[in-house]
Order: structure tokens, then sequence, then C-alpha cells
């Protein structure tokens, strides 16, 4: 039962609406429905907090499909789909992640079939596999696989829609548009709880918990162009930050090589899965070029990249040649419609393109972050350091895009987040049910900390300075597009985190004109920008710190070598940031892991070497 406490508390206006939970999931994405019904269904007491309606959450965007070696349409394996993944992540995954991701994903996705996925059908009335890029057949010999499970081209939507009906069967409660402020952090380091505010009417919400799950997706919009929702600001990570945590991995972030040119609206990776191809100014498929084998079909930094050299050597299509062509038109009609209606829709609105007819005009675009919230593969929080890299943060989770496992390492391959999401929402509600004590009372709510969360908001909500968020923000993300971008440089980075320090202090002059507690989106977005500073900047001095190229982390000055500039004797380890109030940041790093954690593959088979598609 929720208590209501008067107004005035600490001198504040503020109602107060006070909850106790065995478990509190911020976020609705995939990941954290998926944890929400894992914990409903043991008899958890679970409550998800999410600011949007669940099946708006950006999981709702994923188009092309899951990763899982079905065997459906052409022979697999989990140790194929293992050696792809630890390819694709420039052997920078921890090993454990990515075996528990590959050996479990079958049964993620017949469990999701059973729950209620509409997936696509294959002729034998199984479910539809496609080619993604970077998944291959005998440890990357080839030819590609069809391992991606897919539901026409509308995946995501899909599975987010079964998986809110079947919270609520279990008796989850949905906090609907409540933005989590702060984590409830007891002095000796254990989340106790979170505080939301209740956007519909204002109430601030203090919710104690034994246990919260952080599932609030990435944080894309700290760039200018990317496919993520306006809602990715890496809200769980801002939070994180805020209570002392490191964050990892945070140099790597994904870019999507088939973002519309102009709105930067996602064209699935599925459409050259079923066949597309992408051509440069000299009508060229100029993938078979950079990769022989796999060519269009690449893994997602590498295609990034190739496209990026075509466009700065000339060879970029359309009047200011600084974008490609994507090619369906040569596909049949009734195959679009049938598995790419999405995207054939997206082209029209985004672009004025028949796909039937014309191709479509694309450019490499922000599409995913690769750090996050450090974990092990249960989810549970890492508050690691050099020194300790393996103490848990007791009493908080993290899956999803917000956290990093780390499962996609250095590079995530396409298909492989929406399994990431369910495997690891699974994953940490059977954590969570071994460690929390069903019969211990819910830990006390500390209206201290409390107190201390609500006056950070209160000086947001009254911010009088000279700078409205949206002027910052813009400011932000275009520093982030400019130097921390495909291809990086010392020069660039350093000005990044140059420019990043001084817009960090300029959030000091915000000005935020609304001052209400209902709707008031000016301050929402404030509240979001602070979180995405956060992850901005511990982003650019990792990447400035890395003295190597790994993955989506591609530095101009560092490509030579056998491994091209990758440096595995130096930089085969996890960086952790964490950033003070000042935006002053500390790196620290942390190993690798190596071993596997069940019998079944030759460890040499996933031994580091030179990666080539
Ligand atoms: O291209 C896509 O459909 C995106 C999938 C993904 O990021 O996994």
């Amino acid at each position: 039962m929720a208590s209501i406490s008067s107004p005035n508390q600490n001198g504040k206006a503020y109602t107060y609406v006070d909850h106790a939970f065995d478990v509190v999931v911020v976020g609705a994405g995939g990941a954290g429905l998926r944890a929400t019904l894992g914990m409903a269904e043991q008899g958890l007491k679970t409550a998800c907090i999410t600011k949007v309606f669940p099946t708006r959450s950006h999981t709702v965007a994923a188009q092309g499909g899951i990763a899982a070696s079905l065997q459906n349409m052409t022979p697999d394996s989990w140790q194929w789909h293992l050696y792809d993944t630890v390819k694709g992540s420039d052997w920078l995954g921890d090993v454990d992640a990515m075996q528990y991701l590959a050996m479990e994903a079958p049964k993620a996705v017949y469990e999701l079939e059973h729950y209620g996925v509409p997936f696509s059908r294959n002729e034998e009335g199984k479910i539809y596999q496609r080619p993604f890029g970077g998944h291959m057949q005998n440890y990357g010999e080839g030819p590609p696989v069809q391992r991606t499970c897919a539901v026409a081209d509308r995946t995501g939507h899909a599975i987010l829609h079964t998986l809110y009906g079947q919270s609520l069967r279990h008796n989850a409660e949905f906090f609907i548009e409540y933005f989590a402020i702060d984590l409830i952090m007891s002095a000796d380091g254990r989340c106790t709880g979170v505080v939301a505010w209740n956007l519909d009417d204002g109430t601030i919400h203090r919710f104690s918990a034994k246990m919260v799950v952080l599932a609030t997706g990435g944080y894309g919009r700290a760039y200018f162009s990317a496919t993520s929702a306006h809602t990715c600001t890496g809200d769980g990570g801002g939070m994180a930050a805020r209570a002392g945590l490191p964050l990892q991995d945070m140099e790597f972030v994904q870019f999507h090589p088939t973002g519309i040119y102009g709105s930067g609206c996602l064209i699935t990776e599925g459409a050259r899965g079923e066949g597309g191809y992408l051509v440069n100014s000299e009508g060229e498929r100029f993938m078979e070029r950079y990769a022989p084998s796999a060519k269009d079909l690449a893994s997602r930094d590498v295609v990034s990249r190739c496209m990026t050299l075509e466009i700065r050597e000339g060879r970029g299509v359309g009047k200011n040649k600084d974008h490609i062509y994507l090619h369906l038109d040569h596909l049949d009609p009734a195959v679009l419609h049938e598995r790419l209606p999405g995207i054939s829709e997206s082209a029209k609105i985004f672009a004025g393109v028949d796909v039937t007819r014309e191709p479509i005009p694309v450019l490499p675009t922000v599409h995913y972050n690769m750090g996050g919230v450090p974990t092990n593969f249960w989810g549970e929080v890492l508050n690691a350091d050099g020194a300790n890299p393996e103490r848990i943060a007791p009493g908080l989770m993290a899956v999803g895009e917000a956290g990093c496992a780390s499962v996609h390492g250095a590079n995530r391959l396409g298909s492989n987040s929406l399994i990431d999401l369910v495997v690891f929402g699974r994953a940490a509600a059977i954590r969570a049910g071994e460690v929390i004590d069903r019969a211990a009372p819910v830990p006390e709510l500390d209206k201290a900390a409390c107190d201390r969360i609500i006056e950070r908001f209160d000086r947001l909500r009254y911010a009088d300075g000279g700078t409205p968020t949206a002027v910052l923000r813009d400011r932000m993300q275009r520093t982030m597009q400019e130097d921390a971008a495909v291809f990086r440089t010392q020069e660039s980075l350093e000005a990044g985190c140059r420019r990043m320090k001084e817009l960090w202090g300029e959030m000091a002059d915000l000005k935020v004109t609304d001052r209400s507690l209902i709707w008031n989106s000016d301050l929402v977005e404030t509240l979001e920008l602070e979180n995405l500073m956060a992850n901005a900047i511990t982003t650019v001095v990792s990447a400035e710190a890395r003295k190597e190229s790994r993955g989506a982390h591609a530095r101009e000055d560092y490509k030579d070598g056998p491994l091209g500039g990758r440096d595995d004797v130096n930089w085969r380890k996890h960086t952790l940031a964490w950033v003070n109030e000042a935006g002053d940041v500390k790196l620290d790093y942390r190993p690798v892991h190596t071993d596997l954690i069940a019998p079944g593959i030759d460890p040499q088979k996933i031994a580091p070497k030179a990666r080539v598609y």
C-alpha cells in the first residue's frame, strides 16, 4: 500500500507517495519487460517504472530480428553464434557472458514464441530466420547463416506488446509516465530504492526495494544524428554515475550503416539480409572490394567505415556527394511487401522513395552504445575498479543497453541486441529469485537520501541562468558528432574532451522556463540533459585514453600492424570511468573475462586473431 505524506517536507512543497516492493524495474523496453515478467512470474512483488507507455519504449523500433541458432533455415550451432559474437566484439567481450548468450538464445526465443510473439514462418511453419551482418556458418568461414528470427521488419514491436501483456497477466504493477530521478543509495553502497516523479499529477514517488533493475536503454541522443528515439537519454547511466558507480567501455559507440540520409531513421540490416546492396556514385558495389567474403553483410563497424571512406574519397552520391545508395529495387515486390513492409513505408515517408523503383539514400548513423553500467552476466551491477574488478553493488542490477555485461565488447552484431534484452532480462530475474530474501522486510525508506535527491531536482526546476536546455543539448550533440565519430584521431578526441568539459561547466547556467510539476517537458529535458552529459563526457574521455583501434573505436592514428591498430597486449581490457560533480573524469581498467562457463567448444576456436570479413 502506498502512503501519502504532506507537502513542505524539507521546506519544499512536494507531495510524496511511498511504496515498498521486492523489485523495482526502471524502464519498460525489451529488457525491462522481460525482467519484470520474470520477477513477477516468481511471485516477487514487482513494480515497473517507465517514462513512456511500455509499448512506446525504443525496443518498438527494433526491426530486423533476434539472433538464435535455431537451424530452421541453414545449419547453425551455439558454437558458431559464440564465435561470431566474439569476433564481432573484436575480442573485447566477456567470454562467459557471450557463451551464456549463445547457449541460452534458442530457449529464450522459444519462450517468446510460447508467450505469443507472432514470428514470421518459413515454408515448414517454423520461425523464419534471415541473414544478418557478421553472422556466418563454420566459425566465420561462411556462407552467411540465417540466424535472425524475424516478425517481418517489426520484431521489436511484436516482442514489446507480448511481454507487456504477459507482465500484466502476472500482476506486475506499472507506473507509467513516471520519470526516475535518482537511486536511493545507503552510505555503504547498497541501492535501497529509487525516487520518481509522476509526470501526470506532479507527485514524487519514493520506492523502497530489495532490488532495483536499471533497464533504461542507451544514450544515442548524446549525438546529433541517431536512429535512437528522443527518449534514449542514458538515464540509467546518469543515475549510476551520480551514485558514484563507474561506467564501462563508453568509448564504443555503434554507427548503423543505413540510417536514412537527413532524418537518421533506421533502415534495417535485414534489408541487406534479404539481398539489398550498397553502391557508390560510380554504381560500384564497393563492399565486394573491402569484405570479399561477407560483402554487404560484414559487421556494422566495418560497413560504416567503408561507406565513410567512399564518401571521403569523392565517391558519395547526391548533390553534395555525401551519402550512399541502398538498392532494394531488384528484389521481388512481393518479398518487400511480406518481409520489409515497415522500411518500405519509412523510405517513402522520410526519403520520398519508392523502394521498388529507386535506391534509398543512407548514411552511417549512431545506433547503439556497447558501453554502460558494468555488470556480470546475471545483471548484477559491479562497483568495480582495477583492484576489485568483480565487486558487486548490492541491491542493483542493469540489463539491456543500459548495462554492459559485456556481451558486445567493442562492437555489437545486428540482432544480438534483442537477444541480449531477453536473455539477460531473464537472467536478472533468475538471479533476483536466488538472492532476494523473501522473508526479509523491504529496506526502510532513507528520507535523508530522498531529500538530497529532491534538492537536486528542485535546483533544476528553478534553474534561472541564461542558457536554455535545448541550446546546451544541441552544442553537446554537435560536439559528440564531430569529435567522437566513425573515425577518431588524438586531435579530435582532445578537442572533444575540452569542449565537453566546457559544456559541463555551462550546466550551471541552465535556464528552465516552466516551473510547474504537471507535464513539464522543459524540466524532463533538463533532467535528461544531465544524464546525457554524464554519458557523453565519459565517452569522449575514455576514447581519448584508448590508444588503439578496436571495433567501433577506429582511430586513424592507430591503424597499422597485423591487427589493423588493435593492441591486445596493452588494451584488451575494459575501461571504467567515473565522473564527479565538476565534470572531472577518472579512469581505471578491469580485465576481460576469457574463461568459458561450459564445455562444448575448443577455446582455441575463439582465441584472438585478425578480424577479417
Ligand atoms: O538493422 C536492424 O534491424 C537493427 C537491428 C539491431 O540493431 O540489432
